[in-house]
């Protein structure tokens, strides 16, 4: 496939990325009872379609709710700051948190969102992210769900964009040649 001069292979097909929402809702099923209140905080934009797609496999109480982060200045030498454009709207206590997210890449999108969402006292709070860029890791900050650990490549489609593009891409393509 081709998108603005850049090649791009397939990564994922719709039915592997199927596989690995199966996957990830088996384990969260063994880990929770039917009762038990969830809260699905998806990260926006890149986790929608995940959120969207592990919901309906999931058979808790389950609820959701959207944030938005924005980080400031990803050059090697910047802090890479991270700060909340969009927060949650619903009290966590009482509620075991799952963190959705597509791609974690350095780390520092989680990290800081688990820290802030810990501080607001829910009964859990756990992280799950449907593909996983370990070797790219800054900050220290592990998933307890992985849909599949990937090599370090650019990957767009199923949400995940390039310059806001191709997020309506129902597979998963990697970039051919970095440029
Ligand atoms: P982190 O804070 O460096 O872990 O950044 C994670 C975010 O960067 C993800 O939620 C994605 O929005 C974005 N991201 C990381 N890798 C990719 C990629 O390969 N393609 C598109 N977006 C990516
Ligand atoms: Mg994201």
């Amino acid at each position: 496939m081709q998108f603005d001069d850049r090649q791009f292979r397939k990564f994922l097909s719709e039915q592997e990325i199927s596989d690995l929402l199966d996957d990830l809702a088996v384990k969260i099923n063994e880990d929770y009872g039917i009762n038990d209140k969830i809260l699905l905080v998806g990260v926006l934009k890149g986790a929608f379609l995940v959120m969207a797609d592990l919901l309906r496999r999931l058979h808790s109480d389950v609820d959701i709710e959207f944030v938005r982060t924005l980080t400031h200045g990803k050059t090697i030498n910047s802090p890479g700051t991270v700060t909340m454009l969009k927060d949650i709207a619903t009290d966590v206590r009482g509620r075991h948190v799952i963190i959705v997210e597509e791609i974690i890449d350095s780390g520092r999108t989680l990290k800081f969102l688990y820290d802030r969402l810990k501080s607001a006292n829910p009964l859990s709070i756990k992280i799950a992210t449907l593909l996983d860029k370990q070797s790219k890791r800054v900050v220290k900050v592990e998933a307890d769900y992985v849909g599949k650990v990937v090599d370090d490549q650019f990957l767009i489609g199923y949400g995940l964009d390039l310059e806001e593009k191709c997020r309506n891409l129902p597979e998963i393509h990697a970039l051919k040649y970095p440029n």
